[in-house]
């Protein structure tokens, strides 16, 4: 595949770079990451994704001198050396100890970024999702590279002919493998509130911007299974869907009782991405 990479300091095709055992990310997962959409030289919200990295990065003590003007200017290098028109760009910030030891005191740090092509196309197919058990730690709100349940949900979901899994915390609707979920119910769209239990997504918050905009309340409040299975509908959010309803939940037909409002949404976001495209 035609992908582009970088690493401390090295730009290459993405087979021909290696990263070295001393390399934290590959023991302990002990890295930050983000990840983002853009088209050329434009990423999509790049300010958000590039404060949400330095502050998880911050969060678990990562020591480095990156700012955000270098980042920035970085990431777009890497975006036009790969040729890529239309992209996925991950970044990520390890931490470097020549010996495995589980302390991560005196560490250095690596950072490493990935160019894949990507072009969302305007597709507001419903999504068909499965509910799972979320065994995942007390730390879903930094976005680490520790992504095991995610990953065995997610070939779950796939293997059950699924998009994606949704998380249930005691009965109660925590977000997806990769993307944060909310309800729209008479009007009002309610998602999981900020905590350690998800992820505050860019896209989430765009969401929230979105109500603001078009006067439609935003509920940040728990709600359970049974709410989300009689939900007028259902909204997935994340930086590859952007936002897209939901048709099926465990085989069972959910959502389409407020087809205006939710398209309205999804259409909203669609364009903040096309008007990036439009630049
Ligand atoms: N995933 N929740 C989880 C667990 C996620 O992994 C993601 C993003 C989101 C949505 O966040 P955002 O809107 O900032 O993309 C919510 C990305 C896309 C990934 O890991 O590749």
């Amino acid at each position: 595949m035609n992908s582009y990479a970088y690493y401390n300091g090295k730009f290459a095709k993405r087979d021909e770079i290696t990263i070295p055992l001393s390399d934290r990310s590959i023991f302990f997962g002990d890295a930050i990451y983000d990840a983002a959409i853009g088209s050329y030289d434009r990423i999509l919200w790049e300010d958000e994704h590039i404060q949400r990295f330095l502050d998880n990065a911050n969060k678990i003590g990562i020591k480095h001198n990156l700012t955000k003007k270098y980042l920035s200017e970085l990431l777009r290098e890497v975006a036009i050396k790969s040729m890529i028109d239309n992209y996925f760009i991950y970044f990520q910030l390890s931490r470097d100890l020549p010996i495995r030891t589980h302390s991560a005191n005196g560490c250095g740090s690596n950072l490493l970024i990935t160019v894949d092509p990507l072009e969302i196309k305007p597709n507001f197919t419903p999504l068909k999702l499965m509910t799972i058990e979320d065994l995942r730690y007390g730390y879903c709100d930094i976005k680490t590279v520790n992504l095991l349940p995610a990953v065995l949900s997610a070939t779950k979901a796939e293997n059950a002919g699924c998009d994606e899994a949704i998380f249930i915390r005691n009965g109660i609707v925590t977000e997806c493998t990769k993307s944060n979920i909310a309800i729209i119910k008479q009007g009002r769209v309610i998602t999981y509130p900020k905590s350690n239990r998800i992820l505050p997504g860019i896209t989430r918050e765009h969401l929230r911007l979105i109500c603001e905009r078009i006067s439609v309340p935003f509920d940040e409040r728990k709600f359970t299974v049974d709410e989300m299975i009689s939900a007028d509908e259902i909204l997935v959010t994340s930086t590859t869907k952007l936002c897209k309803t939901v048709g099926y939940i465990d085989a069972i037909p959910v959502g389409g009782k407020d087809p205006y409002l939710a398209s309205k949404i999804c259409e909203n976001m669609y364009k903040e991405y096309v008007d990036l495209s439009l630049k």
